[in-house]
């Protein structure tokens, strides 16, 4: 360890930027205040080298520049680069395949029925990354519901990236990933586009996509009848969690479900509204008061 010319304690000698506590307390303190993010001090070498590509990039001197433009109204394009830096948008096609397993055995028929009765189904895709999880719960909906077309069942798929919505937009995928596709979803899902596979218009045709940062007001109007928050919220710290999960609680109609990532948990007050009914799979139980003041619908 040394000590940098304003006296900060630095890590490493070698280092291509001088990085001390205070500009890493910065970092967590902008990701943190933004998008709920939590950076431990383990998390400070990480950080460095993720953030060290940005600096070269945008041909900063330091990292306190660099947490100034941050805070500049002119360095607003930068926080999504940032969020991209500390966070992965890693996904696949039925990933945690038991959620789509329960969604075909357990959930779906009720709400098919629904819909079929005239009401609509709403389903929300909350940190999708590139699309792959709305693309796979609409694909099982296609299957069990072969007058899906004429029903109203709606995804609402969603994240904080705008980049990961605008590829989830083009619903355009290479042989690797559309590799995790089973084989019984492949003919009905995609269509061969040159080199690599496009999303069927029917499947793409119940998907709308939009930008949010779940730790802000969320814009949406009606209750869903299925939340899928998974492997987003590991990045946020205890509290911001807990914030969610009530948030999604006062977001789902009663008997609706709530599926998270597979290293999450349910935690704080929303707890007492859900129960445990499959793997990192909740339902709505009671009704509570309050719940998002919201503004319009996402186009859904
Ligand atoms: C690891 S991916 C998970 C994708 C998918 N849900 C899955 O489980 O395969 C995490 C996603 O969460 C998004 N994310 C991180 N923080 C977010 C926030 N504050 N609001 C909305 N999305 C966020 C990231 O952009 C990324 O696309």
């Amino acid at each position: 360890m040394t000590r940098g010319a304003n006296g900060q304690v630095q890590d490493h000698d070698d280092q291509e930027y001088p990085f001390t506590e205070r500009d890493f307390a910065m970092i967590a303190e902008i990701a943190h205040r933004r998008y709920g993010l939590y950076l431990q001090a383990s998390k400070k070498p990480l950080v460095y080298s993720r953030l060290t590509k940005r600096l070269r990039a945008l041909a900063l001197p330091n990292f306190e520049t660099y947490c100034q433009l941050l805070s500049e109204p002119q360095g607003q394009q930068e926080h999504a680069h940032l969020l991209s830096a500390l966070t992965t948008n890693v996904t696949h096609f039925f990933r945690e395949m038991h959620h789509f397993t329960a969604l075909r055995e357990k959930i779906l028929p009720s709400l098919i029925e629904k819909a079929r009765s005239g009401s609509p189904v709403r389903i929300w895709s909350s940190a999708c990354s590139a699309g792959q999880e709305a693309f796979s719960i609409a694909a099982v909906i296609r299957k069990e519901a072969r007058d899906f077309a004429s029903l109203d069942i709606k995804i609402l798929a969603t994240d904080v990236d705008p980049q990961m919505i605008q590829k989830a937009r083009e619903a355009t995928y290479d042989h690797e990933q559309t590799d995790a596709i089973p084989a019984e979803y492949k003919t009905t899902m995609i269509e061969q586009n040159g080199d690599s596979f496009k999303i069927k218009p029917d499947i793409m045709k119940m998907v709308t996509f939009g930008e949010l940062n779940l730790v802000d007001p969320w814009p949406m109007r009606r209750k869903f009848d299925i939340i899928f928050c998974r492997n987003a919220a590991i990045y946020f710290d205890k509290e911001t969690q807990s914030r969610l999960w009530q948030r999604f609680s006062d977001s789902i109609n009663i008997s609706g479900h709530l599926m998270i990532g597979h290293s999450e948990r349910l935690t704080g007050p929303a707890q007492a509204h859900f129960r445990n009914v499959g793997i990192t799979t909740y339902q709505r139980l009671t009704d509570t008061a309050g719940g998002e003041i919201t503004e319009k619908r996402m186009g859904i």
